[in-house]
């Protein structure tokens, strides 16, 4: 497959490096991204020679600043369900690959960057990396397993507080609350993520999968597909809504959304 928004290494030690590599708009995701996503983990969990999986992002600005909202915005609810099926096969592939996967977040992680990270086994941040889920400012709920996954991170009231509230944590509070594991300096960012992930690369393969199956089965990856789907069901059913078409429009247009309450 061509890569036209990945980018693709991997080092002599097994650590595999895929990037997002479309910095014009913050490596916002479309489907074309997610579409290359799904192919590159897939193949990236069949090869024996990948000890280890890190995401990151392109440019000193963003890690994934969400999903591509100008493509978003005129989804219907067909469309928009399809959308977050598309991101959850993503997500699923980072949480249950047969190899550990590092999310690297070097910058804004917002969203549906939020929600990759949080598939991923753990995080590392950047010390300018921010982390958040905006959705509710354009009348949208998260769509790629953050209803599910970020109280495994921070717990259900703080997940809570982020989901309702849109507001974004820098690393320092990221470190703080349990969503990053370290923060490190935007010049060593890269080089102590991967030392980390050379060292988990030198360990006993089988062991290291063995923990990462137990510990996923442990924390409930059971019903991972129903609670999934409900999550996609309901964030399809709100595209068309006044409040999605008026969130959305406002991003693009670069101006404050006038949301209308409960009222479609
Ligand atoms: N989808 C589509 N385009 C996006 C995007 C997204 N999620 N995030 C950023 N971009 C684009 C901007 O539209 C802008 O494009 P332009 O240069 O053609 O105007 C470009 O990326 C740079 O972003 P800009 O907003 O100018 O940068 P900033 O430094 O002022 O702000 C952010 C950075 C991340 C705070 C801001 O871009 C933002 O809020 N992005 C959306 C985050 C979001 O809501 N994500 C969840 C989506 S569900």
């Amino acid at each position: 497959m061509t890569l036209n928004n990945l980018k693709v290494e991997t080092l002599p030690s097994g650590v595999r490096v895929v990037t997002i590599a479309r910095e014009k708009v913050l490596n916002a995701l479309n489907s074309e991204t997610l579409q290359e996503l799904k192919a590159v983990l897939s193949e990236a969990a069949k090869d024996e020679t990948v000890r280890v999986l890190v995401l990151t992002g392109a440019g000193e600005k963003a890690f994934i600043a969400g999903a591509d909202i100008a493509e978003m915005k005129d989804k219907s609810v067909a469309e928009g369900t399809g959308f977050a099926q598309l991101g959850h096969e993503v997500t699923k592939l980072l949480e249950l690959m047969p190899k550990p996967t590092i999310a690297a977040v070097n910058g804004f992680a917002l969203g549906g960057g939020t929600e990759m990270a949080i598939a991923c086994d753990f995080i590392v941040a950047s010390e300018k990396a921010q982390f958040g889920q905006p959705e509710v400012s354009l009348g949208i709920i998260p769509g790629f397993g953050a209803t599910l996954r970020l109280s495994k991170f921070v717990g259900l009231p703080r997940a809570k507080e982020l989901i309702f509230s849109g507001r974004r944590v820098k690393a320092d509070e990221a470190y703080a609350i349990g969503l990053a594991n370290h923060v490190w300096p935007a010049e060593q960012f890269m080089e102590k993520t991967l030392e980390l992930a050379q060292q988990i690369a030198q360990q006993s393969r089988t062991a290291v999968l063995k923990s990462k199956e137990l510990m996923n089965e442990f924390s409930e990856t059971v019903g991972l597909n129903y609670k999934l789907d409900s999550e996609a069901q309901a964030f399809g059913r709100l595209f068309g809504s006044h409040d999605q078409r008026e969130g959305m429009g406002a991003f693009v247009d670069k101006r404050k959304p006038q949301f209308q309450g409960l009222k479609s």
